[in-house]
Order: structure tokens, then C-alpha cells, then sequence
């Protein structure tokens, strides 16, 4: 196999009620840790590059950069069993967009949920039409995600309404729909409880019937943070969603969940801890090693959580 479509492993996910993990890479080293974890846990992954990831491994250049990462993507995929699928996240513009596609992704997001509901419908139809003529699947964000400082008072006009996702996706004919339920990006989601408008969910999915995804979904589990920080990092406040919380909205109808900041926290702590441990070393190799060993850890983990271990 196996390097696949995100449709072919999100229909799959969405037929039989649990979600796969989008994680995302910026080099080589997340690349592999991702893929082992998914061997290791018989688990289908999703890859995800964001724009500032094709620049990062460009060196600048976005479409050096897409290429970059899809060559080892694939190359990666196809010496394993389990199914792998590369996906543009969060895209902005027709350039991000067309380097995606022309590097072979699966699949790509177009990113309009800053403009009003009917620009969003048009850009995000935009790019439909497009992808669709290369076989290329697209994701798109309705509501906005929240800020820590939003609140329930500010949620009803940030959060996405169940009545125009339907419309939405009737015009669109887009393949998965990201709504705004109440999560945020980063280490810091929430100031007091974990809140995720789990009726939302429901009736979004009740009436598009397509794969859903949800940003903004780190666990920022304890041990990760606490090892980061024994180790020198700064993460006071780190909040992010419960594995319970996030396991109630995969049964709402969930399918594609995306997680950054734990593979990030993850490294880190490992990196910190290796350079602190072993203060004369400079290989990369070695420091490298153990950081990617914890990111295939909290990667193993979450496949557990999400539903997908054993799915391949
Ligand atoms: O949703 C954002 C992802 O965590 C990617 O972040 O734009 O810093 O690469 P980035
Ligand atoms: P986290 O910041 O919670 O890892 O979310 C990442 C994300 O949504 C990427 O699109
Ligand atoms: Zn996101």
C-alpha cells in the first residue's frame, strides 16, 4: 500500500464511528515518528502541513517545500502496511493550494472562515471546483475557532450554525467540514473548564452526512508538560482537551482530529531532557532520537484514544 487518500480513510472513519489522527510535520523527523506510531498501533494517519510547514521546509520556498514533504511522505508510506495520507491545513491562498496539489497531496483545506458566510461559500466552492478536476479532496472551516478570552456570551457568534452548514455543504459540494464547536489552537485552550458544544456536533452532522473535523484538539497531556518543564520550559497554564471530552465528540460524529501542540510538547521535553542529561553531546542523531522516541509515545496515545489503533 500505502500511501491513500484522506477521503478513502475518512469515509471509512465515518462509516464505522471513530476518528483518525491529523498530525502535523514541518521535517523529516515528525514524518518518521508519525508512521512508526502508526505501524505500531495498526493505525491509518493522516500528515498535515500547514503553509508556514512548506515554508519552513522549503527553506522559503513553498513549492520546493510541498514537494519536499510529499517525497518523503510518500516514500515513507510506501514501505509500510498501514495507510497514509498527506493533507494542506489551514490553506489561505490559491498558491499554497496549488503547490499541494501539484506535489500529490490527498487532499487540502481552504481556509475562508475569517470572511462572512457567503464569501466563504464562494472561495471554498473556488477551490472545490479546482482540487475536484485533480482528484484532490477539500476541507473547509465554518464559525471561527474560539480565543481563550471568548466566552459563552461571545460563542453563538463564533461558533458555527447547524443550518448553514448544511447550506454550505450543499453549495460547496466540499468533502469534509470543519466546525467551530469551542476549541482553540496552542497550549492554552481554555481558562476554566473544558467546554465543546457536543449538540452542535450533532446536528452539524446530522444534516451534512460528511466526515467532520476538529481543530484545535491536543490533549496537552500532564506528563508531557511536566517533563518540559523539569527539564527548564515554561508552560504554566497549558490546558488543552480531556480524552473523555474529545471521545464524546468523536461520538457526536467526529472523524479527522487535529493535533499539534502535543507532538510538539512531546519533542521538546525529549530534546530538553536528552541535552540536559547528556551536556557533552552534539549529534543530532542522539538528541534527535530521543526527542522523536516521545513523539511516536503521545502519537501511539492518541491513535488509542481517537479510536483508530487497529483500524488499518
Ligand atoms: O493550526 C495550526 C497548526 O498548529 C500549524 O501551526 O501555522 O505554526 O505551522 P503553524
Ligand atoms: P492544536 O494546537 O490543538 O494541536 O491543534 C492543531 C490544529 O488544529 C492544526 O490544524
Ligand atoms: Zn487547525
Amino acid at each position: 500500500m500505502p500511501y491513500v487518500k484522506t477521503k478513502q480513510i475518512l469515509e471509512k472513519a465515518h462509516n464505522e464511528n471513530y476518528a483518525v489522527g491529523a498530525f502535523n510535520v514541518n521535517d523529516l523527523e515528525f514524518v518518521q515518528a508519525i508512521i512508526k506510531a502508526a505501524v505500531l498501533e495498526n493505525s491509518p494517519a493522516i500528515i498535515e502541513v500547514s503553509e508556514g510547514a512548506l515554508k519552513y521546509a522549503g527553506d522559503g520556498d513553498v513549492e520546493r517545500g510541498a514537494f519536499v514533504l510529499a517525497s518523503m511522505v510518500k516514500h515513507f508510506a510506501e514501505t509500510v502496511s498501514v495507510p497514509i495520507a498527506l493533507h494542506l491545513d489551514h490553506g489561505h491562498d490559491l498558491k499554497h493550494i496549488m503547490a499541494a496539489i501539484k506535489a500529490g497531496f490527498g487532499s487540502v483545506m481552504i481556509d475562508a472562515s475569517d470572511k462572512p458566510f457567503e464569501e466563504n461559500m464562494r472561495i471554498t466552492r473556488q477551490i472545490v471546483e479546482i482540487a475536484h478536476a485533480a482528484g484532490v479532496a477539500v476541507e473547509a472551516e465554518l464559525g471561527r475557532l474560539m480565543g481563550v478570552e471568548d466566552n459563552v456570551v461571545s460563542a453563538e457568534s463564533v461558533l458555527v450554525h447547524p443550518d448553514e452548514a448544511k447550506e454550505f455543504v450543499t453549495q460547496t459540494q466540499v468533502d469534509f467540514l470543519a466546525p467551530a464547536v469551542g476549541t482553540s489552537h496552542g497550549a492554552f485552550k481554555f481558562k476554566g473548564e473544558a467546554k465543546i458544544d457536543y449538540d452542535r456536533i450533532a446536528a452539524v452532522k446530522e444534516l451534512t452526512q460528511i466526515p467532520l473535523v476538529l481543530h484545535g484538539a491536543s490533549g496537552v497531556p500532564g506528563k508531557w508538560v511536566e517533563l518540559a518543564e523539569k527539564y527548564g520550559a515554561d508552560l504554566s497554564g497549558a490546558k488543552g482537551v480531556p480524552d473523555e471530552v474529545l471521545q464524546t465528540a468523536i461520538s457526536k460524529g467526529i472523524n479527522k482530529v487535529n493535533m499539534d501542540t502535543d507532538l510538539r510538547i512531546a519533542f521538546v521535553a525529549g530534546l530538553r531532557k536528552h541535552l540536559a542529561e547528556n551536556p557533552k553531546e552534539f549529534d543530532p542523531r542522539k538528541y534527535f532520537s530521543e526527542a522523536k522516541d516521545f513523539v511516536t509515545e503521545v502519537v501511539r496515545d492518541r491513535m488509542r484514544v481517537l479510536g483508530s489503533a487497529g483500524k488499518a
